[in-house]
């Protein structure tokens, strides 16, 4: 332990973290700031909170709470001629497995201004699995997430398997699945980017699935106070306990913020409304930014939108928040829902931050 006298006192915590010394691979040691006994270090395999280091919170940019400026600028932009119903999603097109040109650009388009997109293929097609993938790849979306229940091809067929229904894994039940965004239990180096959602057929009944854009939600959060945001990018904000949701591998726990920034400056939300098996940090700026997010998320706020998917209809998102309420499988008639759904690392090409219209 070795005394930093020069070293300033952080202000309002006992200890903190100064730097994370080479934090690639931990192989030197890593400094903590005390504030009864100064700077010091603790050589890898001790006792840390972090099994990475926290992410880096930007220091300029739209989504830097400094930086109103460029927050005001970016918001004015993105509120000018935001979609004010799900009917504005919606892209008409002949077959989403050979998109035109001008449709590929009005889905890119929709994208951009809202991160998402409803294709309608008016053609009829037969069950397509391969449509997912056809698609994603015209909008450079080729890094697809597999995870266990994912079929061979890295795409998940999303119906009601009695099975894995019994193991708890409610997306192949028909009951309703809580507001979450795709992957937020997975680590920063498998951040889920985007997602396509493709309806091969609908349900009889229900299944109808509402739509939030992460940008709106940021926006609202710090209209309404700044420290909500300041709470929800603190790299321990919500954690999900090692092995605590089924539907994935074994793994350890993952805590995380929920709105981060991507190294292209991009904004990422990380969220689920389950309580199970969630640990948000116990403190008051965190819990009442929570609370702000779930009464927006319960809300009828006009920029959430809602749509039931019919056949040859999908979603095409940079991991939106969404959720879907119950539905009711006709079997005997062929109503069974069936839905294709690809996730991707990438985010979708031409709607970054710092990309050209
Ligand atoms: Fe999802």
């Amino acid at each position: 332990m070795e005394r930093e006298p020069s070293a300033p006192l952080p202000p309002k915590r006992d200890i903190s973290l100064v730097s994370w010394v080479n934090s690639q691979g931990f192989s030197k040691p890593i400094q903590f700031f005390d504030r009864k006994f100064g700077l010091f270090e603790v050589m890898k395999n001790t006792a840390l909170t972090h099994s990475r280091p926290p992410p880096i919170l930007p220091a300029g940019g739209p989504f830097a709470l400094a930086d109103s400026d460029s927050y005001c600028r970016w918001r004015d932009a993105k509120l000018a001629g935001y979609p004010a119903r799900a009917e504005d999603l919606i892209v008409e097109v002949r077959n989403p497995a050979g998109l035109s040109a001008a449709e590929e650009a009005e889905i890119r388009r929709l994208c951009r201004v809202a991160n998402m997109a409803i294709y309608a293929g008016r053609e009829p097609d037969p069950l397509n699995r391969e449509l997912p993938r056809r698609l994603g790849e015209r909008f450079g979306l080729v890094h697809l997430d597999s995870n266990p229940l994912s079929d061979a091809d890295g795409i998940t067929s999303l119906q009601v398997v009695a099975d894995k229904g019994a193991k708890g894994y409610i997306p192949y039940t028909d009951r309703r699945l809580l507001w979450h965004t795709d992957g937020y239990y997975n680590p920063p180096e498998k951040r889920i980017r985007s997602f396509i959602l493709h309806c091969a057929r609908p349900a009889a009944e229900g299944g109808e699935n509402a739509l939030l854009d992460p940008e709106i939600v940021y926006i609202l959060l710090r209209e309404a106070d700044p420290a909500y945001i300041r709470a929800l990018m603190a790299p321990d904000a919500m954690t999900i306990p090692a092995n605590a949701d089924e539907a994935v591998q074994v793994r350890g726990a993952q805590s995380g913020p929920v709105f981060a920034v991507d190294e292209h400056g991009n904004l990422h939300m990380r969220y689920t409304a389950r309580t199970r098996s969630i640990v948000w940090k116990d403190d008051v700026a965190t819990q009442a930014a929570r609370r702000f997010l779930e009464n927006l998320l319960d809300s009828d706020s006009p920029y959430i939108f809602r749509h039931r998917l019919q056949a040859n209809e999908g979603i095409i998102a940079n991991n939106v928040l969404h959720n879907r309420s119950a539905f009711r499988d006709a079997v005997e008639t062929g109503r069974a829902r069936l839905l294709y759904r690809a996730r991707y690392y990438d985010r979708i090409a031409g709607t970054g931050l710092h990309e050209a219209a």
